[in-house]
Order: structure tokens, then sequence, then C-alpha cells
């Protein structure tokens, strides 16, 4: 089955939910007409109009004025909590000052947000939090947002006495908690909880002794924690630090001298990042807000690079010594290649290199080179080496790593569809009602991706993961369906089967844009869950109640990896998921699509 005029492929995936939501439109000028049908209020004795859904914060961060805030983060996937009280605005007629990050305006408000009584009562709240502070020259993170907003509220001291502080634990080798710093915002637990979905942190114990807590209670570095950061990059006091930057006390001790802008180099993702380097040494990583990550990383990214300055890592390119024959049985000590190699220069290696190629080719003839490039290479490093291969080694013998773990998707993608990309991003899910994960284990592969399914089966959608292994996932699931290895087809031709046979294929779509139903339809009449049940060891009730929920969905979407692709039915796998994304016409529109991901 395939489409035809290829009006699936056609129709572009839309922005996910919420993005850029963060960026300032300036204000100024002629009202635009979304402007117009929004909120009007007065904000400081101007009049101005609130988008949708808007805060008295976000509108005047958008017109420019700054309000103090702590436990608000103004970046997608974190939503107000008002709990801080360090924003707090005065509101003509009404008793009680409001807390801006939370408050919505309502048409002819007259907001003040730098009236005498919110100046005092946020400098109260400051004073209050310093309270429980160490000396700014002992914090964790004496530069951090807390103490910056002190600063420009002018706040540097407290005369109320200080709390009992729980012990500071470095037990987890990449972050340092230390409570003494912490103001109890909340951030942490909604990063941890709502933004990663990984239920870590909580909060617990009330009034004075309230703290957060991990697990049970338990020491950072020994709970479920998995080391995404993501707490320690919403903390805005410095209580959650990354440990490379603190020393064995907790005081800061390293600040970035410069930044770089890049993007993760690990999984296929593609999060963007910022690298804080100084004396040229990578301190730590945040992340940036990427259309594939919106700030968030994994522990890959963010706390893998040590292997940068690894002592392993070669630097200079290595010639081996005149004389040190290879052999096959011989190793080498990373920590001293001396033994075998010395030294060179980039030309000398180079040179002997392309010589060496060279006369392999003019001794061995035009066949007998090859080239194999890596998905670690850009596009333009992989053109160029299969130029190499082409007119250097004079042959067309040049393939790529993702031949081996994409070329079944391809074929099956190229075959019915005809592209071999993807219809969807990972953010797309954010506008699925259904969302189908087979043969991936995103929270250990693709982690950053996962967030968006654990987001969306938060938010009510439902998840269906298939996969012989019960893998992390599966805690979020409404059907996890555990198939008997290799039997993939059998599973997928069961609901396939159940689409046909109660006529929930969009008939529509079908017509417009496939063909080959007729005989399809035909084809699969054999394959009844019954008959599919026993080998693949998928209950039929279950199989008939999986097609049913894909095929009624408003917009589903179905997301395979390489334990369908990298296999000896990897384009048949492929083949029977496209089936069903076409007959479903679960295609070319938002929340719905095909994507295979890679490693
Ligand atoms: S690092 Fe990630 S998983 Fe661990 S506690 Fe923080 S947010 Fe939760
Ligand atoms: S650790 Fe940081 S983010 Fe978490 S509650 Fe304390 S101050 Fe807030
Ligand atoms: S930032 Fe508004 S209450 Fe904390």
């Amino acid at each position: 089955m395939s489409t035809t005029n290829g009006s699936g492929e056609k129709k572009r995936p839309q922005a996910p939910l919420g993005y850029g939501h963060d960026k300032k439109s300036g204000g100024k000028g002629r009202l635009s007409e979304r402007e117009s049908q929004g909120i009007s209020f007065v904000l400081d004795g101007r009049e101005v109009v609130a988008h949708d859904g808007e805060t008295i914060w976000q509108v005047a961060r958008r017109l420019g004025v700054d309000i103090p805030h702590l436990c608000y983060a103004p970046e997608p996937g974190y939503r107000p909590d008002g709990n801080c009280r360090a924003c707090m605005v005065e509101v003509e007629g009404e008793r009680v000052l409001a807390a801006s990050c939370i408050r919505k305006p309502t048409a002819g408000m007259k907001v003040k947000t730098a009236s005498e009584r919110a100046k005092a009562s946020r400098k109260m709240v400051f004073e209050l939090l310093i309270s429980d502070q160490p000396e700014r020259e002992h914090s964790p993170d004496p530069i951090s947002k807390f103490w910056n907003w002190a600063d420009r509220i002018q706040i540097d001291a407290s005369r109320f006495p200080a709390r009992e502080i729980p012990a500071p634990d470095r037990s987890h080798p990449a972050m340092a908690v230390n409570l003494t710093a912490c103001i109890e915002c909340n951030l942490c637990v909604r990063a941890c909880r709502e933004v990663q979905v990984n239920d870590v942190i909580g909060m617990a114990g009330r009034g004075a002794a309230e703290k957060i807590v991990f697990d049970f209670d338990d020491p950072m570095g020994r709970s479920t924690c998995v080391a995404c950061g993501e707490c320690v990059q919403a903390c805005p006091t410095g209580a959650l630090m990354p440990a490379s930057v603190v020393d064995e006390r907790n005081v800061r001790v390293g600040v970035a001298d410069r930044t770089v802008e890049s993007v993760c180099p690990y999984c296929g993702v593609g999060c963007q990042l910022t690298y804080h380097i100084r004396n040229d040494k990578l301190l730590y990583v945040a992340g940036r807000n990427g259309p594939a990550n919106e700030n968030r990383l994994c522990v890959k990214g963010r706390f893998g690079f040590d292997y940068i300055d690894h002592p392993h890592r070669l630097k200079k390119p290595l010639i081996r010594k005149d004389g040190v024959k290879k052999r096959a049985d011989d190793t080498v000590d990373p920590a001293n290649p001396w033994t075998h190699f010395r030294e060179g220069t980039w030309e000398e290696a180079l040179d002997r290199a392309a010589r060496g190629l060279k006369q392999i080719r003019d001794r061995d003839g035009d066949r007998a080179l090859a080239g194999f490039g890596s998905a670690k290479g850009s596009n333009e490093e992989a053109y160029l080496f299969q130029k190499l291969v082409r007119t250097g080694f004079g042959n067309n013998n040049v393939d790529h790593c993702t031949r081996l773990c994409h070329a079944s998707s391809v074929a099956a993608l190229m075959e019915t569809i005809g592209s071999g990309a993807v219809t969807a991003t990972f953010a797309q899910c954010a506008n699925s009602d259904v969302i189908i994960v087979i043969g991936a284990n995103p929270t250990e592969n693709h982690p950053v991706a996962a967030t968006y399914f654990k987001n969306a089966a938060k938010r009510g959608a439902t998840l269906i993961v298939m996969d012989p292994r019960g893998q992390a996932l599966k805690r979020h699931a409404t059907h996890m369906l555990q198939a008997k290895p290799g039997t993939d087809v059998a599973m997928l031709n069961g609901i396939l089967n159940v689409i046909v046979a109660e006529g929930l294929y969009d008939k529509q779509y079908v017509q417009a844009h496939t063909d080959g139903f007729a005989a399809f339809a035909e084809h699969i009449r054999d394959f009844a869950p019954e008959e599919m049940a026993p080998i693949c060891g998928i209950p039929a009730d279950l199989l008939r109640t999986v097609a049913r929920t894909y095929a009624r969905a408003k917009s589903a979407i179905i997301f395979w990896g390489m334990g369908v692709s990298q296999h000896v039915h990897g384009t048949d796998n492929a083949r029977c998921l496209i089936a069903l994304a076409l007959m479903c016409g679960q295609i070319g529109r938002p929340g719905t699509g095909l994507r295979s991901s890679r490693s």
C-alpha cells in the first residue's frame, strides 16, 4: 500500500506547541490583529494588551519591564507556581498584592509593578530568604539568579534568624547538593517531575523543616536520579550545582570566561547546548532552546564531556615508527603509545596516508579500495568522503553507516511514500492523542525525545509501547505490547486486519491518496488477531483495542527504532507501520506521521 501523489509527505509538520512563546515581540507601534483581540489593561500607567493566556509578568517582560522572579522560569515546559512571592505587583482596588507570574490580567485592570507597596513587599521576601542563605562569599553560587535579583533590589543582609540547614550531599559524581542555599521554590521538583518526568525529587517536611528530597530522602547519588541535570539548570540559587564548578566546601570556584554554542555530539535527537569554558577547559554544559530539546539535555550531553581532556585522547597525529611491524596479536598501551609510534605533523601524516592509498590503488587496481563513512560526520564531510572514493580511489565502493541502521526504513518509505525522510519531529507528539513507540528504548537511547513522550502521556495522550523488553517507558504506557522477539509483522498484521475488517480505515484518505488498497485488504484478511495471538504472544483482545484506539484517534503518530528496522524483517516491519498510518490517514497533519529514529 502506498501514496499516489505523495500528499502525505508533502505536508510538513508544524512547530511544536509552545515553541518560541518566550520571545519578546517589542510591544511598540500599532497593535497586531491578534493583540487587538486580547485583553486590554493598564500597566504602569500605559494601556497594553495581553495575548491569550499571558500572565501579568509575561506581558511586562514582553514590554521590557523587569519584575523579580525566583520560583518562576520563563522557559518552555515550566508552569508558574506562585510560591515565592518575589514577583508581587499592586492591582488597583485590591486589598492584597498579586503574584504577577501566575496572575492573568482582566479587562480594565490597573497594575503597578513598581509601587512603594510592591517594592517593599519584594524586599521583605528577599530579606526573609537571605536569612537562611550562607554568606555570599561562601555560597555555592554567588552569581546565581537569586543573588543577582538581591543586588538589583538592594538587599544583602537580613534581620531574621536562620533556620537549621540540612547537611550538604556530595554523593553524586556530577552534581552537588547544598540545601543551605535552597529557598524551596519548587523549580527542581517541576524540572524533574513535569519537564523530564523522572519523578525523583519531591518536597518533604513541614514549615521550617520543609526540604527537597530525592526518592525517600536518599542521597542523590543513591537515588533513582538519571542525571539529566534539569534540576541543576533550573535551580535559581546554586543549591543544586554541577559538581565541576564547586570545591569540596561547596563554594563556586569556576566561572566561565567564554561560551560556545553547539549541538550535542551524542545521539541523533539534535539537542542544542552551550559549552561554558574557562581557560580553554570545558567547565559545564547548559541546554539551549533548540527546536528538538527546548533547553533539555540528558546525562550524555550534560555531563559526558570528560573525554575531551582525557590523557589518552589523540591531539596530534602519531606515525608508526620505522621497523615496528603490525601484528594481529599486538596491543598498544594508550597511555604509552611511544613503543610503536612517534609524533608527526599533520602534513607528514596526511602525505603518508595519501601515498599509502595511492600505492595500493596503483599496485592492485582501482577496485582495491573502498570507503565506509560515519553518521558522526556532517553532510559536507560525507560529500567530500564520497568524492575521495570516487575520484581518488577510482570506484563507487563507498557506503555509510546509516545504510545499516536505516536502510530497511528508507527502502520501505521510498517504496510507499516516495521519500526516505521522516514526516514528523519528536516534538510533534505534543499534538497527538495516540502515540505508538515500537522497537525503541528512548529513555536510554534518545532520552530527550523520551521526555516528550512522557510529557504527552502525562497530559493524557494514549501511549502504546511495543517492545519485547519491559523497558522504562512501560511505566507511562496505557498499553504495553511485549511481543515475542521477531514477531512484529504478525502483531502488526493482526492490528491491520482489525482496522480493515471493522471498516475503521479513513475511506476518504485511502481513496484520495493511496493506491493498492483493495489488494492490501484482500491480503490482510487472513491475519485475524486470533490467528496472530499465538505467534506474537499478544492477546487478540489487546490487538483489537490497540487497532481501534489508533484508527479512531484524532491524531496518532508512530515512532519506530532500530528494534524493528535492524532486523531480518526490517523492511516488512516498516511497511506494516507505514500501511497503518496511510490507511488511517494518520499522516500529514499536526500530531500525526511516521518517525524512524537512528542511533
Ligand atoms: S538530575 Fe534529572 S533525574 Fe536527577 S533529580 Fe535532577 S531532574 Fe531528576
Ligand atoms: S534546590 Fe533550588 S530549585 Fe530546588 S527548591 Fe531549592 S532553590 Fe528551588
Ligand atoms: S516568581 Fe512569582 S511567586 Fe515566585
